[in-house]
């Protein structure tokens, strides 16, 4: 059985899905392993460490990718490169079906057996594939950091010779798993730190950070039985609306990470909320892929709107690649284990199992997955 893994081609992505360590598990497990020249080199992953743990480093993607049985990815591949891609192979990464939808046909084409880790369902039993999990914690974590670099003040309060200076005030929106790492990262660097979201649960996660949870004066809660929020009543957003826009004026930074599966991100900053915010404060728009949730918030840019800075550095994750290879590298090892039979060194695909039936996009040729087909899930 081959496995390969090739160079991530997309801009802003510098992870690898397989590294050195994780190539040396699956050799244990008894696959060759097969990479592109360079795969790891953006994670700080050079090819070396990999020739070490036993393997093979082909010169193109094409020769990667040639016989192999199984592909794992971080993130969908361009179009261009699916003409190298083996027949009737699993696939494995996190392929953005929403956005990518498109190539579910082309994979079934192929005759893939394409499984998208991001579609996991938040079970136990899940728990340690989840690379939504993983990545977002990382990406908590740095965009706390973004906005440190960004701020022409400091994070902690100082009480020096010179006189005090005051800690920065942070509000973090949306206090699921990148929010939380947000809020111990900036309490961990001195801050007073607040933070809002819509499931009622993170009210008491959110105060055993230490920080302040800003609640809507309403009953409406946006828990569902999936773990993720739902979409708000417009009664609540109004209301939201009104508390943000009255909150952000007292903030320094704000870094916003709301985000609503398989929807466009919700609107919670808009321009001219942002405009009233004090000169020098800054916003992180962690959710600018999903659409955004901060208005005039740009992909790659550091938009200025009356000497407020929005950031939207997209693939946060990314921008800490080793860790964040490491983690999903991990997910995707446990992922492929539940498919896999050792002993008779063959995948085992079980269509009425849980985790296959939400993860499973194409498989014999055919989109298969409820989403995607048009039938109900
Ligand atoms: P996410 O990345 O989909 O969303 C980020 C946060 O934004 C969520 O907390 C969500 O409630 C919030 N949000 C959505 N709309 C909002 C709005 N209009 N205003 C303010 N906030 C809004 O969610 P994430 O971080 O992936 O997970 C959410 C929760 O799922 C976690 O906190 C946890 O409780 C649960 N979870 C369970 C797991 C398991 O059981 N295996 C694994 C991971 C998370």
């Amino acid at each position: 059985m081959k496995i390969a893994c090739i160079k991530e081609k997309k801009e802003y992505e510098n992870r690898v899905a397989i590294t050195p360590s994780g190539a040396e598990k699956l050799i244990q497990m008894g696959f060759d392993v097969e990479i592109e020249k360079g795969a790891g080199e953006s994670a700080s992953f050079p090819d070396a460490l990999y020739v070490d743990k036993g393997v093979k480093v082909a010169q193109t993607a094409k020769a990667a990718l040639d016989g192999a049985n199984l592909v794992l990815t971080v993130a969908s591949p361009e179009k261009e490169e699916l003409k190298n891609f083996p027949k009737d192979a699993v696939f494995i990464g996190v392929l953005s079906p929403y956005t990518q939808k498109d190539l579910l046909e082309e994979y079934a084409n192929l005759g893939l057996s394409a499984f998208s880790l991001e579609l996991l369902p938040r079970i136990t039993r899940a728990q340690s594939m989840d690379v939504l999990s993983s990545q977002s914690n990382l990406a908590g974590y740095r965009a706390v950091l973004e906005t440190a670099f960004e701020f022409s003040r400091g994070f902690p309060m100082m009480m020096t010779a010179a006189g005090t200076i005051p800690p920065a005030k942070v509000l973090i929106l949306g206090a699921g798993v990148a929010g939380l790492q947000a809020i111990a990262t900036a309490k961990r660097l001195g801050a007073v730190v607040s933070a809002f979201d819509v499931r009622v649960a993170a009210k008491e996660q959110v105060e055993s950070l230490g920080a302040t949870f800003i609640a809507v004066p309403l009953e409406e809660a946006g828990d569902s039985s999936s773990g993720y929020a739902k979409e708000m009543s417009e009664d609540y957003k109004r209301k939201q609306s009104e508390l943000i826009a009255e909150t952000i004026k007292k903030m320094d930074i704000v870094i916003t990470t709301a985000l609503i599966p398989g929807k466009q991100a919700p609107i919670l900053i808009t321009k001219e909320m942002a405009a009233f915010m004090k000169p020098g404060s800054i916003i992180l728009d962690l959710a600018v892929e999903m659409g955004g949730n901060v208005q005039g918030s740009e992909i790659g840019k550091t938009v200025n709107i009356n000497g407020v800075k929005i950031i939207g550095k997209p693939n946060l994750p990314s921008s800490i690649a080793q860790d964040a290879s490491t983690l999903y590298g991990k997910n995707l090892i446990t992922f492929l284990a539940s498919i896999y039979d050792k002993e008779a060194q063959k995948f085992k695909i079980d269509l009425q199992d849980e985790i296959i039936k939400a993860t499973l996009l194409t498989h014999e040729g055919k989109i298969i997955h409820p989403n995607f087909t048009g039938e109900k899930a």
